[in-house]
């Protein structure tokens, strides 16, 4: 079976960095994020929803509804394709 990919959005201090990556390549939305950007602090923290630094927003581009979660929790998977995820300016 081929792995299909996934395109989405990284929004981190007001660009988007377009990206692709192959379904099962990450364990969660967390580790991607800190494998192509480079946030101090982001994902060097608990990893298991309970100290909150790795929130982020999914913006849908279609209805633009938003909605706020905690990366570490979120799976890689076709529901993140062509999302938009807004990375907050200033991680706790
Ligand atoms: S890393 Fe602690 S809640 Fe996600």
């Amino acid at each position: 079976m081929e792995n299909s990919k996934i395109p989405l959005t990284l929004n981190y201090l007001g660009e988007n960095h377009r990206i692709q990556i192959i379904q099962g390549q990450y364990h969660s939305l967390m580790s991607l994020i800190a494998d192509h950007l480079a946030i101090p602090g982001f994902g060097l923290c608990c990893g298991m929803g309970s100290c909150g630094t790795c929130v982020v927003q999914i913006v849908s581009p279609y209805s633009q509804v938003k909605r706020n979660v905690l990366a570490c929790g979120v799976q890689v998977n076709d529901e993140l394709a062509n999302m938009i995820i807004l990375i907050p300016d200033k991680v706790y």
